[in-house]
């Protein structure tokens, strides 16, 4: 294992009900500024339980987060703060929503172009509003991380920032909120949290931590089993729970403490949803494959772990590593989920932007940093 250091101060408040502790939580005599997306809360009751909870304090709203956030309706959210002089915000919703108001707590103060944030990953964030979280929808993590992915529509970007003090003060984890989610979110937070899982277990092996394996392959064999389940039971409070908080733990830094780290399906899929809109789990679900088959060499060994742990495979370890790819794409599809990109676009030709846009940005891709632009257009070739 590598020395590492690792600093998680978010609060879970977790368990089917616990919604109506979110007055417990919120501070007092703080301006507060209520952040949520599209609208799903006031159909499935979570606004409700929300404005009674903010019964006797000072907020306003802001409403129409979409998913994917940009940054041109968030820079809205940016000035409401500053002309409310707000002193926390309160996010409910998805990753989108949170990541938005992580955003807009990060850009409030911050002196230049708020844009720069992102372009610079958030290295020179001197000050975040705090902000709490109800999570809607188990998927990102963002409940539980210091990390935030906004879009700018004017130059179809999608870039990451992360910064120590934009982890959530609280978050309230409640399983029944997830009753009312269409099985296409069920599938894409299913997959979203399993990548997140993959992206920090699949990788070379040299460094490994059975203490850190130990973990992801639990979390693994949840999403497995609990996934397609959860299509058909989407009220199941049991299986949500799992659901819900194996999705927080695969990103909350835990198991990618003191091992080596990929992402660059991440990398690679966020480019993909800036040209074609694809929903960010669907993205993953298209480039793993190809990561793996072009990175097959380096992360052999750790796919024939996967393959034997997870999905109970036999064989040498040539061909558990093979069929561990294979039974993953089926996994996808078993969800509903197309893993293609032209199952989703007919200009696929866009892609060979994206190797282009990488070397721009002299970005080397993967735990062992070895993923050039030659590579990343590669795998594309592999996923068309
Ligand atoms: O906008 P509303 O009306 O709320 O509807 C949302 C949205 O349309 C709906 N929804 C959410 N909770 C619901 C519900 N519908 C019914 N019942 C509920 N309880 O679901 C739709 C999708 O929501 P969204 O927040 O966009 O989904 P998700 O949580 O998958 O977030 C995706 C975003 O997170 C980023 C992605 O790139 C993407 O922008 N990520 C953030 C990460 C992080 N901060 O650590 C890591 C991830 O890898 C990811 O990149
Ligand atoms: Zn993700």
């Amino acid at each position: 294992m590598n020395s590492f250091s690792f600093y998680n101060p978010t609060q879970i408040v977790f368990g089917a009900g616990s919604l109506s502790k979110l007055s417990l939580h919120i501070p007092k005599n703080q301006p507060i500024l209520l952040m949520y997306g599209g609208g799903s809360i006031k159909q499935n009751g979570i606004y409700q339980q929300v404005i009674n909870a903010l019964n006797g304090h000072q907020y306003i709203e802001f409403s129409g987060v979409e998913p994917n956030p940009t940054y041109e309706n968030l820079m809205q959210a940016v000035e409401l703060c500053r002309q409310n002089r707000i002193g926390f915000i309160l996010a409910v919703g998805g990753g989108s929503v949170i990541d938005g108001a992580k955003f807009v707590a990060a850009a409030v103060h911050y002196t230049n172009d708020p844009w720069e944030i992102l372009e610079t990953q958030g290295r020179h964030i001197k000050t975040v509003i705090p902000f709490g979280v109800v999570l809607t929808l188990p998927a990102t993590g963002s409940e539980m991380n210091s990390g935030s992915v906004i879009s700018r529509k004017s130059s179809q970007e999608k870039r990451f920032f992360s910064h120590r003090q934009a982890f959530p003060q609280f978050s309230i984890l409640d399983p029944n909120v997830t009753a009312s989610l269409p099985t296409k979110q069920i599938a894409n937070g299913i997959v979203d949290a399993y990548v997140h899982v993959l992206e920090q277990y699949v990788v070379s092996s040299n460094e490994t931590s059975p203490i850190q394996d130990g973990f992801a392959e639990t979390l693994l064999k949840t999403l497995y089993r609990v996934g397609p389940l959860l299509m058909k039971n989407p009220e199941q409070t049991d299986l949500s729970e799992e659901w819900m908080w194996a999705s927080t733990l695969a990103l909350n830094g835990l198991i990618g403490s003191g091992v080596p780290q990929d992402w660059s399906t991440h990398m690679i899929g966020h480019e993909l949803t800036a040209l074609f809109d694809i929903n960010h789990a669907r993205t993953l679900a298209i480039i793993l494959p190809g990561v793996w088959q072009v990175m097959f060499e380096q992360k052999q060994k750790k796919l024939a772990q996967y393959g034997r742990t997870v999905l109970h495979l036999e064989g040498t370890e040539q061909e558990v590593a093979e069929q561990a790819i294979e039974l993953t794409e089926q996994f996808f599809h078993s969800m509903g989920i197309l893993t293609r990109i032209d199952d989703y676009s007919e200009k696929c030709y866009l892609v060979w932007d994206i190797p282009k846009r990488f070397k721009e940005r002299n970005w080397m891709l993967g735990e062992l940093q070895n993923i050039d632009h030659l590579k990343v257009e590669e795998i594309l070739k592999l996923r068309l």
